[in-house]
């Protein structure tokens, strides 16, 4: 069956079927290439862009950003909108929608991509939520891909940390899709809602997909992917202390990479991370609160099993694969 993703917009991968995400990733390894080869393409030819954003940025931004140009679109980038202050999230959409082509949203509720999504008439792509960081999750299955010799539903997925954050629930979704393993490592106070696990368990009926949920670092076992994340969202800094207390036994080591049994294990983070102490937050935290926030070691973090930036690269790979499937 062919697939056609023209006018979708890309919320979350819960709206995607497995083979329309096997889809993207091709496309993605496709466009990759060729931008390895120097080849610039025009297939966002004449194309506008609005890149709304309500939190801060490095990679999605310019992920975007690069893409856009690259294919031969233009781009509008907006973080001081009238948006939810002097004007409606429906006119916002309104409006946009009457100039662009496709918008990117990153802020905080799910609702706020989605009434995007409704009022704008023109494909919409969540930049990352409170809820939900899709455009991040096809990045990393891109490089699992890259990594990995065995398909991905052989592969087993440990996210370690806060699985009640956006990559906790966004990798569960992309793996219960693509029939791959995936277990949440983390306290019992920071497993996900209850109810989406057990619409991943659902999804996972159809494509082969198991999740599991444990407290306990030694069910690591035979994890092909470590993954983990900051302990502290953008928007919950008053979290900091708390997370810091119920976190700190799962900060990822050489000694929970050895755990695993698995020579070959990689470990994969979305980035920004906290591996060392330069940075003006992860110094001020240990001077002022004397916490260490680092969730994981700089020792891992700099191993030959991280492939860390190869995953950052691949955001905009994957992300141009979303642009130019959809508009
Ligand atoms: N991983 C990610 O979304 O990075 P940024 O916050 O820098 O965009
Ligand atoms: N969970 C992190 C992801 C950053 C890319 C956050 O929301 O801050």
């Amino acid at each position: 069956m062919a697939v056609n993703l023209k006018g979708k917009s890309f919320l979350t991968l819960l709206d995607f079927t497995p083979l329309e995400i096997r889809y993207l990733l091709d496309l993605s390894k496709d466009l990759k290439s060729k931008k390895r080869a120097g080849i610039h393409g025009r297939l966002l030819d004449g194309k506008n862009i609005v890149l709304l954003f309500d939190k801060t940025s490095t990679r999605t931004r310019c992920a975007f950003e690069v893409a856009a140009l690259d294919e031969g679109a233009h781009v509008t980038f907006l973080s001081n909108s009238q948006m939810g202050k002097k004007e409606s999230i429906e006119d916002t959409a309104k409006v946009l929608g009457r100039f662009y082509d496709g918008m990117e949203f990153r802020g905080y509720e799910q609702e706020t991509v989605e009434l995007l999504a409704k009022h704008s008439g023109i494909p919409v792509w969540n930049g990352l939520t409170d809820g939900d960081h899709p455009t991040q999750v096809l990045a990393d299955l891109l490089t699992i891909e890259e990594h990995i010799s065995k398909p991905l539903n052989k592969v087993k997925m440990v996210f370690v940390g806060d699985a009640r954050n956006n990559m906790g629930y966004a990798l569960m979704y992309g793996c219960a899709k693509m029939g791959m393993k995936y277990m949440a490592l983390a306290p019992k106070e920071l497993w996900p809602d209850e109810s989406m696990v057990e619409k991943c368990k659902l999804i996972g009926e159809a494509t082969g997909a198991s999740i599991e949920l444990t407290d306990n670092v030694s069910d690591v076992k035979g994890a092909d992917v470590i993954y983990t994340d900051i302990w502290v969202s953008m928007g919950e800094e008053n979290k900091l202390e708390e997370r810091v207390k119920l976190l700190t036994p799962y900060k990822v080591d050489m000694d929970m990479l050895k755990t695993t049994e698995n020579d070959d294990v990689i470990f994969m983070h979305c980035l920004p991370s906290f591996h060392d102490f330069e940075t003006k937050v992860a110094k001020e935290t240990t001077e002022n609160s004397n916490l260490d926030i680092r969730e994981v070691t700089d020792e891992v973090f700099r191993s030959k099993h991280s492939v860390v930036f190869d995953e950052a690269e691949n955001r905009m790979h994957t992300i141009k694969a979303v642009m130019v499937s959809t508009l």
